[in-house]
């Protein structure tokens, strides 16, 4: 049977590696005579696995002493509450940066119980942008400015870290982090799920400045507390421990695979590949402007709905999984994270250019 490459956004294809250490550890953790699957939350075992995973992150993404990494519930869904909960209420606000699907959630959930402003960044010209910073409506006096670097629905992605006045930068990483090297001194606090690069679904990771917590409100409930996680190193309450352990695999593999710097390079080749494809196009419609585009998630039109449904249906047919766009935008989306092979990129966009050859010789 021909190998299957999966372009879901999540969850996302994992490192075949990674799956067959997995399976090989599964029945008998390490000589525990347990699964990783029945571990305590409270054993040295997995203490072990989550002071590694830990450890893993500081190393490859270089984070600094004065940064906690934590561990969460809830996705990053979660944080769009958390942050407000903690932070603003008692006259404080805060600017949220709206570029595409994500950042506008989060400041919907945000603007649920807090004051927020609304920064509408995003362009929506004959082609989609981030407009220039000196036009964004932010004020310096917000309590922190929340944006998301890479929209995964709509693929368009800041060329660098924004240029604001507020000294609290806060980024959901969600779809981007471990795709590229990150200057983590720039932000106050980062967050990601972990269903794209960093594992499976079950998990948030959180990066957040230390002295940030000083400005943490009273009360906040316990399992929603920044401090609480510093304090407790996670362990909360019962925490999901075979997805720590299973970014622990990713993180060495990761490694393995010689860094962020590597599979940046790696990730620009590969988009600059289903690009080219794109651009040479009368078929398929990428609408991001070059410049705000997407390495990751890299979304495209085909106007015909027949036309889409022979394309997903022939696509499947050739083992080339997930690649129906979000159920908010239609079309195709193809999400190129850390795991997927190039032969699957090969394969993908040699399936493209045939597919518009052949329909344009009926
Ligand atoms: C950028 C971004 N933020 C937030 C989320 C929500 O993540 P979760 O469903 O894990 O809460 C997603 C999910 O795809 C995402 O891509």
């Amino acid at each position: 049977m021909q190998e299957v490459f999966y372009f879901g956004s999540g969850p996302a294809a994992l490192p075949r590696p990674v799956l067959e250490k997995i399976r090989h550890e599964l029945l008998d953790y390490r000589g525990t005579g347990l699964s990783v699957l029945e571990l305590p939350h409270r054993s040295d075992a997995f203490f072990e696995i989550r002071d590694q995973a830990v450890r893993g992150l500081r190393d490859l993404l270089q984070i600094p002493e004065e940064f906690a990494v934590l561990f969460m519930h809830g996705g990053a869904t979660s944080q769009f509450s958390m942050l407000p909960m903690n932070f603003l209420g008692s006259g404080r606000f805060a600017d949220y940066l709206c570029t595409g699907f994500w950042s506008s959630r989060a400041c919907a959930e945000a603007a649920r119980f807090a004051e927020v402003r609304k920064v509408q960044a995003l362009c929506k010209g004959e082609s989609l942008s981030i407009a220039p910073h000196e036009e964004w409506d932010v004020d310096p006096q917000a309590t922190y400015l929340h944006f998301c670097d890479n929209e995964t629905i709509q693929g368009i992605a800041f060329p660098g870290v924004p240029q604001v006045p507020q000294e609290v930068l806060v980024c959901d990483m969600t779809s981007s982090l471990l795709m590229h090297p990150v200057e983590i001194s720039k932000f106050s606090l980062i967050y990601a799920s972990t269903q794209k690069n960093l594992g499976i679904a079950g998990l948030c990771l959180v990066m957040i400045r230390k002295d940030l917590l000083e400005q943490v409100n009273e009360p906040v409930p316990r399992l929603y507390d920044y401090r609480r996680y510093v304090r407790e190193d996670s362990v909360v309450n019962t925490l999901p421990v075979f997805a720590i352990y299973v970014l622990r695999e990713v993180l060495d593999w990761v490694r393995t695979e010689g860094g962020l710097p590597v599979l940046h390079q790696r990730s620009l080749a590969r988009s600059a590949q289903l690009y080219r494809v794109l651009d040479e196009s009368r078929l398929y419609e990428n609408r991001v402007a070059p410049g705000f585009r997407s390495s990751i998630n890299i979304p495209f039109a085909i106007h015909d709905a027949g036309t889409l449904e022979d394309f997903l249906r022939q696509a499947e047919q050739r083992q080339l999984l997930g690649l129906q766009g979000h159920r908010s935008a239609g079309g195709v989306r193809v999400s190129l994270y850390n795991a997927i092979p190039d032969a699957g990129v090969d394969r993908l966009t040699e399936f493209m250019s045939e597919f518009e050859a052949r329909r344009q010789h009926t």
